[in-house]
């Protein structure tokens, strides 16, 4: 399986603190953001990693992580010129994913969980991970039956039906380029992820795992100041990079 980091955007929710710098290049307690979600790739096995960035960011992730070596994994890097929404990734990394299956997580993400058994785990199809949130009409999120099975899924609704948000976290078959390719964009211009999800829930190819310890999109001041408590607290010695 190969692994897909987003880490594009200019993060204007974060300015000034993102005036001069990504996002995700912001300390989480004593490491850059971008390395909680290469931990949760890294640690699940994963050898090649494709990192998407900003044009005006690129040098600094490229002096930041090189090659890959010092974490005995090979990165490669692509650039993200116009924020196109997060499906766009598979396009940008048809080369770099070759039909193969690919885990793509989004560089403000922090999990507490060890997810490498439901990343190693994955046969076909899609595979999202769920948590209950305070806050849905801030993300992407899924209604599931009693069994566990997806129902309905919608980007950031005005009405949720449920509380569970799909965190940043995918994982897919190499269908998924051509799937990427297929979308239209929506009202704000942008190739949903949530389309992806429906179009393998469509075709009832859809697992929904769940998220038990925390998680955090760290895209606003107080997800930050969340996440660097997390990380001070609960993941240091969970951390392997
Ligand atoms: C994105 C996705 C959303 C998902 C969220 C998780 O939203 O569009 O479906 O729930 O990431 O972090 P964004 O944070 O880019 O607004």
């Amino acid at each position: 399986m190969k692994g897909i980091i987003l880490s594009g955007g200019s993060a204007t929710r974060l300015r000034p603190c993102t005036k001069v710098t990504s996002k995700q290049l912001l300390p989480i307690y004593n490491r850059p953001m971008i390395y909680y979600p290469l931990n949760t790739l890294i640690k699940a096995g994963i050898k090649e990693i494709l990192i998407i960035v900003a044009p005006e960011r690129a040098g600094d992730y490229l002096n930041l992580l090189g090659s890959g070596k010092d974490f005995g994994v090979k990165f490669t890097y692509e650039i993200q010129d116009k924020p196109r929404g997060l499906s766009d990734a598979f396009i940008i990394g048809e080369n770099f994913i070759d039909n193969d299956d690919v885990a793509m997580i989004l560089g403000d993400n922090i999990f507490e969980d060890d997810l490498s058994e439901e990343i190693k785990n994955f046969k076909s199809g899609g595979k999202i991970f769920a948590k209950p949130v305070i806050d849905p009409e801030r993300f992407g999120i899924i209604e599931i039956d009693k069994n566990g099975k997806a129902i309905s899924i919608e980007e950031k609704p005005i009405n949720p039906k449920s509380n569970l948000c799909i965190t940043g976290l995918y994982i897919f078959d190499g269908r998924v380029v051509e799937a990427a390719k297929q979308l239209k964009p929506s009202a704000r211009g942008e190739i949903e992820i949530v389309d992806l999800h429906n179009w393998y829930l469509s075709k009832g190819e859809l697992e929904v795992a769940m998220v038990k310890g925390e998680w955090i999109d760290a895209g606003t001041f107080d997800s930050l100041l969340a996440a660097q408590i997390l990380a001070k607290e609960k993941l240091q010695d969970k951390l392997i990079i």
